[in-house]
């Protein structure tokens, strides 16, 4: 089947046509068409999302990128299910895509259903296998169960344990702020640009990760919980420490301007907080590996495209006799083609999620 995706939960304008085949025992996409119109520009000036900003350039974007995508009539009729992220994220932006996505269905009388973004994120690992351009396949998703999810995004730090295609149980989660806002806002106190992420891990990359013993946030805990909020504090007050302050997060009150911080210093500051992000997630995964024997890891969201964190969680599982899926680096921040894939998988389960934007929506 053809589905029609959109994506506008947070900061990224996404449509895609996917068509999607197979059964839950092997799934197969191709992405015939798919854009990512980011807002980064619009919100940088502010260091993160501004809801009311996302939601108007969301509802700008859209035109755009539907002209972009190049959908002819005849794509459009040719598609089975319009499916569009209903939450969870920001209720404007929500709203944004979801009445997007039910013009057109009512302009081409085609069936529409909502789906969790977290879903997306997640059933993303079946995009980890590029079987031709741009074809993507697991052929035989049994052989991959029990498995664990790890979903690390600006918004969740969610662990989850997989007993097949259909069923799953939420394991922990974050009790306070996710590690991609860990990363967003460490890159502020660091004066590195919005998002923060992959500025964090580009400075990092030069950096040495055991030059500062920050903490390891509930790593010794028995709960698969996570936290993050003391760690950027932990960050932010070895910063000030030194004297040094960014404008951006609060008044300099008099200290050296962030721009002087030699550029070693702030490798390794980089370093060793991506390092004491990284080692719980990567110590509670494999601790869940253990427990209940899992033969795969799925890990997704944006925090995905850290490198480090990749390499951590591959070589780990395999120690384990487990293996790592994730998505390819354009897969694993917010798009539509992941959408289509958390749309089709729900078809496939008999689920469909109602059109109304829930900010708040679990997984
Ligand atoms: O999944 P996503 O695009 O949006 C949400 O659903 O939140 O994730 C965005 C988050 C941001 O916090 C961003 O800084 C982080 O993912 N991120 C990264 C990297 N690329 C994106 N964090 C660490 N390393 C990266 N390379
Ligand atoms: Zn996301």
């Amino acid at each position: 089947m053809r589905i029609f995706a959109i994506e506008t939960s947070c900061d990224e304008t996404g449509l895609a046509l996917v068509a999607a085949t197979g059964g839950l025992a092997a799934p197969k996409f191709k992405v015939l068409k798919s854009v990512v119109n980011s807002q980064i520009a619009a919100h940088r000036p502010f260091g993160g999302v501004v809801p009311n900003i996302a939601k108007r350039e969301h509802l700008k974007n859209l035109p755009l990128a539907l002209a972009e995508l190049g959908m002819s009539e005849r794509d459009f009729t040719n598609v089975d299910l319009i499916a569009v992220t209903s939450g969870p994220g920001l209720e404007p932006a929500l709203w944004a895509g979801i009445t997007f996505a039910r013009e057109l269905a009512k302009k081409y009388k085609k069936p529409i259903t909502g789906v969790n973004h977290l879903e997306g994120h997640l059933y993303s690992f079946l995009l980890a296998k590029e079987t031709g351009s741009s074809n993507y396949q697991i052929p035989n998703t049994k052989s991959l169960f029990p498995a664990i999810g790890l979903i690390v995004s600006g918004g969740h730090t969610t662990l989850l344990r997989l007993k097949d295609m259909r069923t799953r149980k939420k394991l922990g989660e974050t009790r306070d702020d996710a590690v991609g806002e860990a990363f967003d806002k460490v890159a502020r106190i660091l004066g590195l640009p919005y998002p923060g992420g992959p500025e964090v891990e580009r400075v990092a990359a030069k950096g040495n990760p055991k030059a500062i013993a920050f903490p390891r946030p509930m790593i010794k805990d028995k709960s698969y919980d996570f936290s993050y909020s003391g760690l950027k504090t932990a960050v932010l007050y070895y910063v000030k420490g030194l004297g040094y302050s960014h404008s951006g997060l609060e008044s300099t009150g008099g200290r050296k301007n962030l721009n002087l911080i030699p550029k070693t210093l702030l490798a390794d500051i980089a370093a060793s907080f991506q390092a004491a992000a990284l080692e719980p997630l990567v110590a509670k995964t494999m601790r869940a590996v253990e427990e209940f024997s899992a033969r795969s890891v799925f890990l997704s969201g944006g925090v995905a495209a850290n490198k480090p964190l990749r390499k951590l969680l591959e070589t780990a599982a395999k120690k384990r006799g487990a293996k790592l899926y994730v998505a390819d680096f354009k897969h694993n921040t917010d798009n539509a083609v992941m959408i289509a894939v958390g749309g089709y998988i729900n078809f496939l389960r008999g689920k469909r999620l109602p059109l109304v934007a829930k900010g708040n929506m679990n997984v």
